[in-house]
This record gives structure tokens, C-alpha cells and sequence, in this order.
């Protein structure tokens, strides 16, 4: 997911639940050809995000033939392409969604990339343009002739972007017509709902459930104590400084106040964290926490459906 799944989240959702299969941010299949450094920064990782799958997004099936190849020589065990990013910017462009429309292309896509690697090539879409009745199954089923080992999609339209609930129905029904796994998406809260989604389907992919909540991977409904949340911040804010610098720094903000969302009494804590300038801001930040509520630590802190809802966000693609 665009802006979270850097390599430093990705090493702490493996480090609590290791059996997490982790998807990079999407990358730009043309940028990762042409640009040195972003080839470093998408496609360093660490041994412990393996099997990371790495995921580009654009229209030229040459550009993602190249790209594909870059990724297997990373060492990924997949490349995704997305298919459903529904950002004005992006689809006008001709990229994500609108690839959903232009089904020639999207074909010749995942033909060009699979005569290229041996990794498995995914797809990530959505139900289609503004119905899955229409489109879904023939589209899907063109991009398994084509060569795509798997497909994720997420139960909302391009023209719903992420408005409504997740309508699962057209997934279950896409999967019956398609021998390659298909995996479900959308409005997923933890693990143990996505088993109760699941069904007829492969698997279940949890998006902005896991934002400041790396525990949502794990079965039973794990619910962290205050103590294991702050400890896991400091790692986060770390590994962000470790991996990027100053610009980890930055981005530590937006990560770091959503471990706290839903919890009363955290407004002010929320304040200085978005406004820290170094690891030692952090960890002053959490010190409070720990002084202030020192009866707390040990305690297992629920956050309820509606907090986890209220603070969804919709993607938006910062391109
Ligand atoms: C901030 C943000 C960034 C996202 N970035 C991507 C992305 O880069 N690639 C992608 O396939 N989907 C992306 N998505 C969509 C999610 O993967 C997922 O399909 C969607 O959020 C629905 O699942 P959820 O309800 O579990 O979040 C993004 C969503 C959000 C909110």
C-alpha cells in the first residue's frame, strides 16, 4: 500500500506475524527501468519480509516486461501489477483502473512479463468499472490465459472507489469460474475475519486494518498490552530512521499516531507525535505515555470496530 508498506512496516508486521505474506508499495514499472535510485529504494529488503511480493503499476507492457525481470533478480517471490487504483491521477493516465477497461493492454501485460520471469505474476483489480456482473469474470479469466498465477480483488468498484462496504458476492462467484487462486479483499478487519470471509476463495488480503496495528495478522484476535504497543513504536520510528533518515523521520508521524487511535485521553500524545524531528522526540513521546499511564502498561487495550472504521482513509495514490 502506497506511503505504508516500506521495508521498516513490512519487518514489523514479520516480526509479530511471521506468517504474513507482505505486498510493497506499488512502483512505477516505467521509474523502476529508467531510475537507479529507485530501483534501490523499491527493491532493497530484508531477509525476514521474504516472500515479499513487489508491486508496479503502469501501461507499457515493454516497461513491465524489463521491470518484471529487475524484480526477479531482486530476489521478490512475485510481482503484482495493480490494476485498481482508482486516483484520478493514475487513471488518467492510463495506469490501475483504467487497465480494467482496457483489457487488450492488461493482456499483453502479464503476456509480456510472463514470457520474461519465472516468478509468479499477480494481478490486483476490482470488481470493474461500476458493476462485477459485467466484466469481472471475462477479465479475470483474459489475464489467467495471459499468464497471471493469482488474482487479488477488492470487493468495491473503480467508480465506488472506497465509498459503501466491500461487496464480497462477485469474488466468490469470479473464483468458481477460474482455476488460479483468487484471493479476497476489502473492509477485512483482522484475521480471524478474513477466515470468516473467506469461503470458496485462496486467501484474504487485509489493507488499512494493519495501519498502527500489526497484531490484526494474527489468529484469535491478539489484542497488545499498552507496554508491547509502545515497544513496537519505538521499533517502527527506528527502523524508519534506520532505512530512510530524515525523511523516515517525517514519515514516522503519520505512522505512529495510528497505534494510538481509538484509545481516550491520547489527543495530546498525538500532537507531539506528529510534530517529532528524531528518534529522541519519539522516544520522549513514549516515555510520557509510559509515566502517565504506568497502570496501564500491562493491560490488553481494545480498540473497538467503530475506532478501527472511523479511522480508514481512502487511498489515495500520492503520485
Ligand atoms: C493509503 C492507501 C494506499 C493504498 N495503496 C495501494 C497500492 O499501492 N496498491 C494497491 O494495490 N492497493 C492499494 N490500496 C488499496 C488496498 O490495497 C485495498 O485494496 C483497499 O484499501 C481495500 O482493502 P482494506 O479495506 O483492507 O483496506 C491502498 C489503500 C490505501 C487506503
Amino acid at each position: 500500500m502506497d506511503g505504508y508498506t516500506d521495508s521498516p512496516f513490512r519487518r514489523i508486521i514479520k516480526n509479530i506475524a511471521p506468517e504474513t505474506v507482505c505486498f510493497s508499495e506499488f512502483y512505477s514499472a516505467d521509474g523502476l527501468v529508467h531510475s537507479k535510485q529507485l530501483q534501490q529504494t523499491a527493491l532493497a529488503h530484508d531477509a525476514s519480509e521474504k516472500p515479499l511480493i513487489i508491486q508496479i503499476f503502469g501501461k507499457d507492457p515493454e516497461m513491465f516486461r524489463k521491470a518484471a525481470i529487475l524484480i526477479e533478480q531482486a530476489g521478490a517471490a512475485g510481482v503484482d501489477v495493480n490494476m485498481g487504483c482508482p486516483a484520478k491521477k493514475v487513471v488518467k493516465s492510463g495506469h490501475g483502473s483504467s487497465l480494467m477497461i482496457n483489457t487488450e493492454t492488461a493482456f499483453r501485460i502479464i503476456e509480456e512479463m510472463s514470457k520474461a520471469v519465472k516468478i509468479p505474476i499477480s494481478v490486483k483489480t476490482r470488481l470493474g468499472w461500476n458493476n462485477w456482473e459485467e466484466h469481472l469474470i471475462p477479465f479475470a479469466k483474459g489475464l489467467q490465459n495471459a499468464g497471471a498465477n493469482l488474482i487479488t480483488v477488492h470487493g468495491r468498484t473503480y467508480q465506488q472507489a472506497f465509498t459503501g462496504s466491500a461487496d464480497w458476492t462477485g469474488i466468490y462467484e469470479l473464483k468458481k469460474n477460474l482455476s488460479i487462486p483468487v484471493i479476497g479483499n476489502g473492509d477485512v478487519l483482522d484475521y480471524d475475519d478474513g477466515i470468516k470471509r473467506l469461503e470458496n476463495l485462496n486467501g484474504f488480503m487485509i489493507g488499512r486494518a494493519c495501519f498502527g496495528n500489526p497484531w490484526c495478522f494474527l489468529p484469535g484476535g491478539y489484542i497488545p498490552t499498552l507496554e508491547e504497543i509502545l515497544t513496537i513504536m519505538h521499533e517502527h520510528g527506528r527502523l524508519l530512521v534506520e532505512n530512510k533518515g530524515r525523511k523516515g523521520i517525517l514519515e514516522s508521524r503519520k505512522h505512529l499516531v495510528q497505534y494510538l487511535h481509538g484509545f481516550a485521553g491520547v489527543k495530546e500524545y498525538r500532537k507531539s507525535l506528529v510534530s517529532v524531528e528524531s528518534l529522541e522526540d519519539i522516544d520522549n513521546v513514549l516515555l510520557r505515555i509510559r509515566n502517565e499511564h504506568t497502570g496501564l502498561l500491562n493491560m490488553k487495550l481494545e480498540r473497538g470496530k467503530e475506532a478501527v472504521m472511523d479511522a480508514w482513509v481512502g487511498e489515495d495514490c500520492n503520485l
